[in-house]
C-alpha cells in the first residue's frame, strides 16, 4: 500500500529509553517484591521491544504472555472500537499481572483490556506504558507507571510502527509528513 512521504525526527534516544527503563524496573520490582506469581502481559505488537528490555531489568520470577488488541490499521487515527485479536495463553485468576503497553493515546485500548482482564479476577493488576499522550485522552485512564509523556505527535520506533514499518528503529522518532 502506498503511504504519503515522511521523514522521522528523533524524539527520545535509545540511551534515554534505556535509562528510563532501569528506573521503571526498579519501581516495578519494589511494588511486586516477594511475588512468585507475576505474569507480564504484553500488548502486541507495539510493546514487544519494550517488554524485552523491561523483563531483563526485573529481578523477579516472571512469566510472559501476550494479548493482541486491534488498533489503528494502517492509518494514524484510532478506531475507537477495540477488538481482541489474540487472547492470553495462560490463566491470570489469582495471579499478579503487569500489563505492558507501548502508548496510551485516546485510552480506549488500555481501558478495554483492563476491564477484560479484571473480569478474570487477578490478585493484583498494574499497568506500565512506555509513552503517554495525555492531551489526546478520551477515556479517563492512566497507567500505574509511564516512561515518558509526549506531545500530540505520531511516533515510531522501539517497537512502534507506522503502517507496520519502523518498529526496528532503536529510538523513538516523530513522523513528519513532507
Ligand atoms: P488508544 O486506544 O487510542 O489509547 O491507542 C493505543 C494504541 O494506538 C497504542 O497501543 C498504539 O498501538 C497505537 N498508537 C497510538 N499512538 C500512536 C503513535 O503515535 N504511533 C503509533 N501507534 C500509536
Ligand atoms: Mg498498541
Amino acid at each position: 500500500m502506498s503511504q504519503p512521504a515522511y521523514v522521522i525526527d528523533q524524539m527520545i534516544s535509545a540511551k534515554s529509553i534505556a535509562a528510563r527503563i532501569e528506573d521503571l524496573a526498579a519501581e516495578i520490582q519494589t511494588h511486586f517484591k516477594g511475588t512468585n506469581k507475576l505474569v507480564i502481559v504484553g500488548l502486541l505488537r507495539g510493546s514487544f521491544v519494550f517488554i524485552a528490555d523491561l523483563v531483563r531489568e526485573l529481578d523477579l520470577p516472571v512469566e510472559v504472555d501476550f494479548l493482541e488488541a486491534s488498533s489503528y490499521g494502517d492509518s494514524t487515527e484510532s478506531s475507537r472500537e477495540v477488538r481482541i485479536l489474540k487472547d492470553l495463553r495462560g490463566e491470570i485468576g489469582g495471579r499478579d499481572v503487569l500489563v505492558v503497553e507501548d502508548i496510551v493515546d485516546t485510552g480506549f485500548t488500555l481501558s478495554h483490556v483492563i476491564k477484560l482482564l479484571q473480569a478474570r479476577e487477578p490478585a493484583r493488576m498494574e499497568t506500565v506504558a512506555l509513552l503517554d499522550k495525555p492531551s489526546r485522552r478520551e477515556v479517563e485512564i492512566k497507567a500505574t507507571w509511564t516512561g515518558f509523556e509526549i506531545p500530540d505527535e505520531f511516533v515510531v520506533g522501539y517497537g512502534i510502527d507506522y503502517a507496520q514499518r519502523n518498529r526496528n528503529l532503536p529510538f523513538i522518532g516523530k513522523v513528519r509528513f513532507t
